[in-house]
């Protein structure tokens, strides 16, 4: 069994082969994805809203976002490992962006963090690249930015912000990301920038031209109460558990009763 690189990820890219990126919060989930042949297990900032119920991802701290991916590391054999560096953790400048990287990849063991942003981030990106830390970009939507545009939708859709998106694209590629998220975009941008980037696309909500795609756990496998428009759920475990959790209570109300 041969663990996923950043470098084999290129590869993937180069000889046309797509890799599977899903979300992962815990240990036991980290393995069963690992198990299925997930490629890059990414322990997205979502795991704010999906799994300790903040209302955005805005909230979720650098000792949050360092204990998952400790346990999704320890869950693991062979899957990359690429966690969030949470809101305010990189902004300020490359070197509180180098400092905090350092942690998250010392404390948890992980091996790339990745950061929302494109050409304002660009610097950044370039100074942790230089020194040993591989980056995975984000561009289009970004929820970290929440506060400012109000609410999650596509990015992309106007002349001026499908300039942006592409050029952030770019950005995030020459300053040395290993590679881009794409998130919320038209699919006729994402497939444009999957044929124009060397390093690998992962799209969410961004059709399905990309060299990669993503899904957060929780909608993949019918755990959210809503999933967003583009993300099928491929079982429906809210159902299931429902149904043997009542299963168990009834066995545990009749065995009451024979007493
Ligand atoms: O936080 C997250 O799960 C993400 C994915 C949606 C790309 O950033």
């Amino acid at each position: 069994m041969k663990k996923i690189s950043c470098i084999q990820l290129l590869e993937n890219k180069k000889q046309a082969k797509k890799s599977v990126w899903l979300t992962a919060y815990d240990a036991r989930s980290a393995q069963i994805a690992d198990q299925a042949g997930v490629d890059v297990l990414l322990v997205g900032d979502s795991l704010g809203m999906v799994v300790l119920g903040y209302e955005t991802t805005v909230t979720v701290s650098l000792d949050e976002m360092i204990a998952h991916a400790s346990a999704v590391v320890r869950g693991k054999k062979r899957a990359l490992v690429v966690c969030d560096m949470p809101f305010g953790t990189y902004q300020v400048s490359p070197e509180q962006a180098y400092e905090n990287a350092v942690k998250i990849l010392q404390q948890s063991g992980c091996d790339a963090v990745k950061i929302e942003g494109g050409m304002h981030m660009a610097e950044t990106i370039h100074f942790l690249s230089q020194r040993g830390v591989p980056v995975v970009g984000h561009v289009g939507l970004l929820p970290q930015h929440i506060k400012m545009i109000g609410k999650y939708r596509q990015h992309g859709t106007t002349d001026e912000e499908r300039e942006q998106v592409i050029n952030d694209a770019k950005a995030v590629e020459k300053s040395g990301a290993v590679a881009v998220v794409l998130e919320c975009v038209p699919a006729s941008i994402a497939s444009e920038m999957s044929q124009a980037l060397t390093i690998p696309t992962v799209g969410i909500g961004s059709g399905m031209a990309c060299d990669s795609q993503v899904l957060v756990w929780h909608d993949l496998l019918g755990i959210s109460a809503k999933n967003p428009p583009f993300a099928k759920a491929y079982m429906d475990f809210s159902s299931q558990a429902e149904q043997a959790i009542s299963a168990w209570s009834k066995d545990v109300r009749c065995s009451d009763e024979d007493v």
